[in-house]
């Protein structure tokens, strides 16, 4: 038996750590859009996250909700657009949801390369970028469609790349699949410092909602953002 077996240490985790991510802009495609300002709404959910931000670490936050169709992708991007208003604040956003991404559609841009490219070694990091021109906001797509989003996220890449993101990023949003669809999500949350939960008024009923805090966790939860409310978005801080 080998030293490193009879401590019980996985051999397979001893590859040699990746080189932290520089990020040089001038390397990431940049794409021009002249994106509508965010409302209103999505600049209070930026203050509340600001003030969250003062008694705790929220580099990376995860956007959720029970089923497609809640306002996931809506308010990521909004709220991406609106954190990268802020001076001095790199922003990412990032298409977790590799089953049906939304992001390239939102923002114009190509699906490919992105985040499944470089996971499968098929993209360097600044190719699966774009970089919205005159802004602190990049975005990166879902990349190619995979047969098994689930397995590729349970990948050690995928910590790796969140850590290299955190090195290159103050703000990095995590945009995924519905909770009750498949377990994406709750694998992202592993990786995230937090989640909001979307939720849509007059569609989300409070069993999905029930179970989709069941399964994340009620301590993840920051808060949940309630879409689609008379007079505009609201969110409400947990805490
Ligand atoms: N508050 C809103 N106001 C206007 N359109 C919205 C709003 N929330 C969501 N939508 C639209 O509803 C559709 C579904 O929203 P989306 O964000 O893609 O949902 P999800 O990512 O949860 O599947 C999209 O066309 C989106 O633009
Ligand atoms: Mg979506």
């Amino acid at each position: 038996m080998t030293r490193n077996a009879a401590v019980g240490i996985a051999l397979e985790d001893a590859a040699p750590a990746e080189a932290p991510f520089e990020l040089d802009l001038d390397l990431v495609p940049t794409v021009r859009l002249c994106p509508n300002a965010p409302s209103e709404e999505f600049r209070t959910l930026r203050t509340r996250l600001e003030q969250l931000r003062a008694t705790r670490v929220l580099q990376t936050v995860l956007i959720a909700s029970p089923s497609a169709g809640d306002g996931k992708s809506f308010t990521a991007a909004n709220l991406a657009l609106a954190e990268a208003q802020l001076a001095d604040n790199p922003t990412l956003l990032c298409d977790f949801d590799l089953r049906t991404p939304a992001l390239h559609s939102v923002f114009g841009i190509d699906r490919s390369p992105g985040i499944s490219d470089y996971l499968l070694g098929k993209a360097d990091l600044h190719e699966a970028m774009r970089r919205i021109e005159d802004g602190h906001l990049c975005v990166m797509p879902a990349g190619q469609a995979v047969i098994n989003p689930l397995e590729l996220l349970h990948l050690k890449q995928v910590r790796r790349l969140m850590d290299r993101l955190r090195n290159a990023f103050r703000s990095i949003l995590l945009d995924s699949p519905g909770l009750l669809k498949a377990s994406d999500a709750n694998l992202l949350s592993a990786l995230a410092d937090g989640t909001l939960l979307v939720t849509r008024m007059g569609a989300t009923t409070t069993d999905s909602m029930r179970h989709a805090i069941e399964s994340l966790g009620p301590d993840s939860i920051l808060g949940m953002v309630a879409n689609g409310i008379p007079g505009g978005t609201r969110s409400l801080a947990r805490r």
